[in-house]
């Protein structure tokens, strides 16, 4: 793995970090910002780790000029943060809240102030509660106020925030808070969990069209987790279950966008969904998108045999005899990322690709000042090395975003797993770049600030 160089990704090959509102920003309850569906689910009691939430997070509230300092000092090109909606709109309907509106103007001037792309996600996960409460998703007049919530963001920061994604990866709150419940809002629910689906899908193609029309030159996309599937056998009946749960956890929520509808054929368990498509819908649902943001962290291992609760979808494993774990219990499997761009690729639908995260959690040890973090250093390496490799077979991968800039709120995890290129330590909120960081730093060519 020797050799890897800035130069070989190209000139126009986007460089950046990402995290998300809820991840980092804490101040959930100021300047009028109203509650979210993990506000409520945090605040539930039972369902995180340690009882943590994301209250204070980060506090990227209050330190957003200092992470993105941070984020210069790494000689990153940009910073991928998303939008709280009810920062926006407090009860995720009507008249906008000024302060929440000021907070991401002030975020988004102060990147460019320190020559940071803002690349901005309308959608990763925090619903406002007030929408929850009338269905959320799975209510189809959400499509409209989805709408309403991007023209308004659209209309403030669209004068200089060019790239966009509309949601960070259906999948992950559909399938996971949805149907499993082990995300918010909660729900264990196939119905619920088809009808949020395809009303997910409508927005994806509202809101690029919202973006389109207000932003001159915007470069609209959006980003899906990609969980490439194996099996230990190959029989038909392996063949067959990893068909089917690669419809539920992948090509359910990008193939209708790209206008060749849901594949029934392959999952029959998803039938359901017609119900819930009018007339026009397949139409609507299509969308040109400029490029799709790629989110890859690990191929599954299939189980052909179903799980009861799940109505016969086959599940998913992993092989810890095999590979390299880590601190998520995900197994590191870097060509995976390969065979996620080249697969992309294959859609006519999809002109180019950004990989809008990869990243991987360790038990990270603070000590007099460092963190010797060479694992996650290892894991980018051979990482960046398959998109290396997809550049040069001439796949269009033109970005690369590390998850995350900082430890940050894991979701259901709480803050144990760290995900950063930098130690947040949560009690005096004190920053310190890993030699990940440092690693990034002197790969792009940046300044060394590495302590002496
Ligand atoms: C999500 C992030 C999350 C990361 C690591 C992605 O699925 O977009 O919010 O922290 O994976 O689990």
């Amino acid at each position: 793995m020797t050799g890897l160089a800035k130069a070989d990704f190209g000139d126009d090959f986007t460089w950046g970090v990402a995290h998300a509102s809820y991840q980092v920003e804490g101040a959930w309850d100021l300047d009028g910002k109203g509650p979210s569906i993990w506000d409520t689910f945090t605040h539930g009691g039972g369902r995180i780790k340690n009882h943590e939430t994301g209250d204070v997070a980060c506090d990227f509230y209050h330190r957003y000029q200092d992470d993105t300092s941070l984020v210069q000092e790494l000689g990153f090109d940009a910073q991928r943060f998303s939008i709280s909606w009810p920062r926006v709109q407090p009860d995720g309907r009507g008249a906008a809240n000024a302060a929440g509106l000021d907070f991401y103007d002030r975020v988004v001037d102060d990147c460019l102030a320190k020559g940071v792309e803002p690349w901005v996600t309308l959608y990763h996960w925090d619903l406002p509660q007030a929408l929850q409460d009338l269905g959320g998703w799975t209510n189809r007049s959400i499509v409209g106020w989805f709408e309403d919530y991007v023209g308004i963001v659209a209309d403030r920061l669209g004068d200089r925030v060019k790239d966009w994604m509309v949601f960070n990866e259906p999948c992950s709150f559909l399938v996971v808070g949805h149907l499993l419940g082990y995300h918010a809002p909660g729900t264990r629910s196939l119905r619920k969990f088809l009808a949020a689906t395809h009303h997910v899908n409508l927005s994806q193609a509202a809101a690029a069209q919202v973006l389109r029309a207000k932003v001159p030159d915007a470069n609209v996309g959006t980003t899906h987790i990609v969980t490439p599937m194996r099996s230990k056998r190959d029989t038909e009946r392996d063949r067959r279950a990893k068909a089917s749960i690669d419809v539920i956890a992948n090509r359910i929520f990008w193939e209708p966008n790209f206008g060749l509808g849901y594949p029934v054929d392959d999952c029959p368990l998803i039938a359901g969904i017609d119900k819930h498509i009018k007339p026009g819908d397949e139409e609507a649902i299509t969308v040109d998108w400029d490029f799709v943001g790629v989110q890859y962290y690990q191929r599954q291992l299939v189980k052909p045999w179903p799980v009861p609760k799940l109505r016969g979808v086959p599940w998913m494993s992993h092989d810890y005899r095999s590979y390299e774990i880590t601190a998520m219990g995900w197994e590191v499997q870097p060509d995976g990322l390969y065979e996620s761009l080249e697969r992309f690729a294959a859609y006519d639908k999809v002109p180019k690709l950004i990989i809008t995260e990869n990243g991987s959690a360790y038990p990270d040890t603070l000590v007099d000042g460092r963190v010797h973090d060479d694992r996650r250093t290892a894991f980018y390496r051979a990482h960046l090395a398959e998109v290396e490799r997809a550049v040069a077979d001439g796949l269009p991968v033109h970005g690369y975003f590390c998850w995350s800039l900082m430890d940050n709120f894991e979701w259901a995890e709480g803050y144990v797993p760290r995900f950063g290129l930098t130690h947040v330590d949560f009690d005096t909120q004190q920053r310190t770049i890993k030699d990940s960081g440092y690693w990034f730093q002197d790969f792009l060519g940046a300044q060394s600030t590495v302590p002496a």
